[in-house]
């Protein structure tokens, strides 16, 4: 059973939503009622607080390396399973009715603690793709599709299903994103719709 503990405590860790707390806890009201509605770091920067978009992809990406950190000192060979209920957690929080963030930042801590490696094969294609398009969608589809096959390529192929599933899950929560992206229709980081 010890997969469906660390699947537990990775979601509760994961199902802290920062962004919705801090732009309540900075004067900006539900989160989810601005611009796409989604409790992410890319949204909140859509209230123009720069510094609050941050601390909260900080602290998204932070949760998934810690619930991850945590399963590899308590059940070391479960750690998968923790890095999936962490990105779930984050995705359908049981305290919002299950309806979360998109899970971009929370599976790019996850993939740094399960291999330093993957992380930084996930924040460049992250990053890289943000950059060339400036679109955070864009960024985040293509770093959750190249984390499974950047597990392979590194050697750490036992990571590749969790990956693969937690892709999928955020590939899912995108479809929206998806559709305005072949449009020519999605929004750049910064804009506020
Ligand atoms: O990680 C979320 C991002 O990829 C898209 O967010 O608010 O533009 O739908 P949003």
């Amino acid at each position: 059973m010890d997969w469906l503990l660390a699947l537990l405590a990775g979601y509760f860790i994961g199902s802290v939503p920062f962004g919705l707390l801090l732009a309540k806890a900075a004067g900006q009201g539900d989160i989810r009622q601005i611009g796409s509605g989604n409790i992410g770091a890319t949204n909140v920067l859509r209230t123009g607080n720069k510094k609050l978009a941050a601390l909260v992809l900080l602290l998204d990406l932070g949760k998934g390396f810690l619930a991850v950190m945590i399963a590899w000192h308590l059940w070391p060979a479960m750690a998968g399973f923790a890095a999936v209920g962490a990105v779930l957690g984050h995705c359908f929080p049981v305290w919002l009715r299950f309806k979360g963030g998109k899970g971009v930042a929370t599976t790019a801590g996850v993939c740094f603690g399960l291999f330093w490696q993957i992380g930084l094969a996930f924040a460049a294609v992250w990053l890289g793709m943000l950059a060339i398009t400036r679109i955070s969608s864009a960024g985040g589809i293509s770093a959750v599709i190249a984390a499974p096959i950047a597990a392979w390529l590194l050697g750490e192929p036992e990571f590749v299903p969790y990956l693969a599933f937690i892709g999928l899950v955020v590939l899912w929560l995108h479809r929206a994103n998806i559709r305005r992206l072949l449009a020519g229709e999605e929004p750049k980081v910064g804009s506020k719709s």
